[in-house]
């Protein structure tokens, strides 16, 4: 069985699954953490090399107050409270997305973390934080045309290596698997450019009921994808 190098997951329906037990929504938002915990362990068990996870989109700042600081708070107290578990098992951790729009506790917590775990050598976590694909795209642009601007390189050297390694994503490959649960079937502005050749699945799962056993029947589909990139 190929084990994909780059697990990417849209982890959809924690408000869904807290509605069904007539519980508030941050009681979703706490039990998603816990998926979090086990898909992680998961992927450094199988040796999958990159796991990221989309845990808050730019677009989320539209929802009510209460629940964006709800999500902040819990977003710091889980770094924190992982951050012994990630050394245990030696992952590293790293984020992507518009870091600075995150309260200033929450990003000293994420930069202590992805300091301490700089040296590990299993799974890397990446936790995708107010991120927005097009937002990313936008800030490449913006970076190549000030160095365009400043001489520093040729207009007609930009190329897709280039472009490539101005995106957030720049130290990783291209996802080879994405995931999202709760049956929805888009991509919510999830990295756009990275996504272009990647196997989608799809599970009616809530994100709060995903576990190790549905990774490892994404994975097993996965398996049965014929990737043709195009060609013949
Ligand atoms: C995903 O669950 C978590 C975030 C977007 C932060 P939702 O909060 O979107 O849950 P549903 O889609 O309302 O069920
Ligand atoms: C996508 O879920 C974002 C995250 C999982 C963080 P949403 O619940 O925000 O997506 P839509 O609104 O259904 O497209
Ligand atoms: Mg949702």
């Amino acid at each position: 069985m190929t084990v994909p190098r780059h697990i990417a997951i849209i982890m959809d329906g924690n408000g869904r699954w807290a509605r069904e037990r007539g519980l508030p929504r941050v009681a979703g938002h706490q039990q998603g953490a816990e998926s979090v915990r086990a898909v992680t362990e998961a992927c450094s068990e199988m040796g999958v090399e990159f796991l990221t996870v989309y845990a808050f989109s730019t677009e989320n700042w539209k929802r009510p107050k209460a629940e964006t600081d709800a999500l902040m708070v819990l977003l710091e107290h889980f770094i924190e409270q992982e951050l012994p578990v990630l050394q245990k098992n030696n992952l590293r951790l790293r984020a992507i997305g518009r870091l600075r729009d995150l309260p200033q506790s929450c990003q000293d917590a994420l930069d202590a973390a992805i300091k301490a775990t700089a040296g590990n050598t299993s799974t890397t976590l990446i936790l995708a934080l107010s991120y927005s694909g097009r937002a990313e795209i936008i800030d490449a642009v913006r970076g190549l045309c000030e160095e365009a601007a400043n001489g520093r390189i040729d207009p007609a050297s930009v190329d897709e290596e280039l472009f490539q390694r101005h995106l957030h994503t720049r130290d990783y490959p291209d996802p080879d698997l994405l995931i999202r649960t709760s049956g929805e079937m888009r991509l919510s502005n999830f990295l756009l450019w990275q996504l272009s050749y990647t196997e989608i699945f799809v599970t009616e799962k809530l994100w709060p009921d995903f576990g190790k056993e549905d990774l490892r029947e994404a994975i097993a589909v996965f398996n049965q994808r014929e990737r043709r990139f195009g060609a013949l």
